[in-house]
């Protein structure tokens, strides 16, 4: 019986990305794997990092953890690193908490409600 939240068979075509979280253990480091051609972007999240975005706001809504990836207890935030303007790759400014795009200058948070692609 066909499930509708089975993959579509050209995404099953195109692979997936299996990674060993355990190898991740830096908080707040930009860790940087490729699938299908394109950066993948890892940070795991220090209990400071998940504590400030609890009780953090932007101006449309409350920040969450919602979206992180949870691994045992550990929380992940992924991402394809490539810019939503014209695909560059951003540069992760950790003492900035966000990512600079070098060609025009954009700038992103770390939080996934306002980040690239
Ligand atoms: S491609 Fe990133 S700001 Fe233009």
């Amino acid at each position: 019986m066909k499930r509708t939240w089975d993959p579509l068979p050209s995404v099953t075509a195109a692979g997936f990305l299996t990674l060993d979280m355990t190898k991740y253990t830096k908080y707040n480091h930009l860790y940087i794997k490729k699938w299908r051609g394109q950066p993948i972007f890892i940070i795991r999240k220090s209990a400071k990092m998940i504590e400030s975005m609890n009780n953090s706001y932007n101006k449309y809504k409350k920040q969450d953890n919602k979206r992180d990836i949870i691994v045992a207890d550990s929380h992940f935030l992924m991402y394809i690193g490539i810019c939503a303007h014209l695909g560059c790759i951003p540069v992760y400014r950790s003492q900035d908490d966000n990512f600079l795009c070098p060609c025009h200058g954009a700038i992103y948070k770390k939080e996934p409600n306002g980040c690239f692609s």
